[in-house]
């Protein structure tokens, strides 16, 4: 495992930095999140020349739920990941906030040792709550145990970390055997030809090395090994971005059955925004280190608040009925060296106002309703433009009468998420 860059001892939000309103639970509280991320900032660097690639965010991840991240290159979500998972290097830092995880009642282990002293509370499962812990405060030690046994993480390169030399099947007993030590050799067998099959590879295959195996097979085996130890959270960072697409949206549709039956939790970090619609509950939106917008999925396709967010929707066709003129975003993404001043994003609006260029917008309810946005548009005295207030139930943004697939067969929303977003990976219709 790698060294840490966590925050120094007594490292709290720096300025600024706790959460928005709206945004949940104030620091140090988690209600009923799995995981919930309260003002955490990372620089790349120290002093004036540090780039600020996170900067105070707040996010928080429901048991079961998908939680898609989006953004354009270079907009800090590996940072943010990385962050959470603690696999930052140097020159990262981490200059504030937190990451609480509140692991289910019996699988608590070693990670009660950074508990956030707030005791146990009831939240419906099966005995006390356990208090949740700071995985940025936590010891190596109890970090180590808590890592692949309740939060793994697979990465665009993940295929690559296979070990050319070893079968698939010694690959995955090894990792029940570092963690499972009272699993018998056959359990521990038996238990990687189920999660084989259970990504789509016959169980037969346990005897393959990897070169024998497609990238796409490869890039299963990983999310295989990632579910082994049943954990609670996986963070996927472009899990499937070096894929063809057919095969990304196998490995997606395989992903989602996965979910459902194991019932983790998934950060899904992509910047193919239509890809996150149909399969996210929830979608955040990342410009420049900052969390810009995030709402149900369902809610930010069809009604975007956030201009970042409408170019970044208009920069792919519509889901469902005619073709619709893609406008985009003009221009680019800004060096996180020099960033302007006021809101980040207003070089690149097209609704900037005189405010926008001097003062930068808090991340807020731009209404009722469980979403947030950064923009003065929502505030006193704006005038909102028609295509960022639309209500929340508005048909799809292409009009063509159709809801999306999901919302269509009336699956009922998860507790702690809103409404399911468009739906089954494979059964996504372009014009
Ligand atoms: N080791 C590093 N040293 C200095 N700056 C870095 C380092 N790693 C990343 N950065 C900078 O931090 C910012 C965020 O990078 P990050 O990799 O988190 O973006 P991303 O949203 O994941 O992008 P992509 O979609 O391309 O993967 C970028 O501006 C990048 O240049
Ligand atoms: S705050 Fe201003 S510049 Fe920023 S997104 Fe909103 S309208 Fe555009
Ligand atoms: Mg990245």
């Amino acid at each position: 495992m790698s060294t840490p860059a966590g925050p120094g001892p007594g490292a709290g939000p720096g300025p600024g930095a706790g959460p928005g309103p709206g945004a949940g639970p104030g620091p140090g509280a988690t209600g009923d999140a799995l995981l919930a991320i309260r003002g955490l900032s990372v620089d790349y660097g120290s002093g004036p020349a540090a780039i600020r690639a996170v900067v105070a965010a707040d996010l928080t991840l429901h048991r079961g739920e998908v939680l898609g991240l989006a953004g354009e290159s270079g907009s800090g979500k590996s940072t943010l990941a990385f962050a959470i998972a603690r696999l930052l290097r140097p020159p990262a830092v981490v200059t504030g906030g937190q990451v609480l995880f509140r692991p289910l009642p019996g699988r608590e282990g070693t990670a009660a040792a950074g508990a956030d002293g707030q005791g146990p509370r009831d939240g419906g499962a099966a005995g006390p709550v356990p208090a949740a812990v700071d995985l940025l405060r936590l010891r190596d030690r109890d970090l180590r145990a808590l890592r692949w046994d309740q939060l793994a993480i697979v990465l665009q390169s993940a295929m690559h970390a296979l070990n050319p030399v070893m079968t698939i099947g010694a690959q995955l007993t090894d990792v029940l055997a570092a963690h499972r030590p009272a699993m018998t050799r056959a359990a521990r067998r038996a238990r990687a030809a189920e999660l084989l099959e259970l990504v789509g590879i016959p169980a037969a295959r346990l005897t393959s090395h990897p070169h024998e195996l497609s990238g796409g097979q490869r890039q299963r085996v990983m999310i295989a090994m990632a579910t082994a130890l049943r954990p609670q959270i996986l963070i996927m960072d472009e899990p499937t971005t070096a894929l063809d697409v057919v095969t990304q949206r196998e490995i997606l549709t395989e992903l989602v059955a996965l979910r459902e039956r194991l019932g983790f939790a998934v950060l899904f970090i992509t910047h193919d925004l239509s890809l996150l619609i149909e399969i996210a509950d929830t979608i955040a939106v990342m410009y420049a280190g900052r969390l810009v917008e995030q709402a149900p999925a369902g809610q930010l396709y069809r009604a975007p608040r956030h201009p970042y967010t409408l170019g970044l929707l208009t920069s792919f066709p519509p889901l469902h009925g005619p073709r619709s003129r893609l406008t985009g975003i003009g221009g680019s993404p800004p060096d996180l060296r020099q960033l302007p001043a006021g809101c980040v994003f207003h070089p690149r609006c097209r609704f900037a106002m005189d405010r926008c260029r001097t003062e930068a917008p808090p991340l807020l309810p731009p209404g009722p309703g469980a979403r947030v946005a950064a923009c003065w548009l929502h505030h006193e005295g704006a005038q909102v433009p028609e295509e960022l207030r639309r209500p929340d139930d508005a048909p799809t943004r292409d009009h063509g009468g159709q809801v999306p697939r999901a919302e269509h067969h009336g699956r009922a929303p998860r507790s702690g998420t809103a409404a399911r977003a468009p739906g089954p990976v494979g059964d996504r219709s372009r014009p």
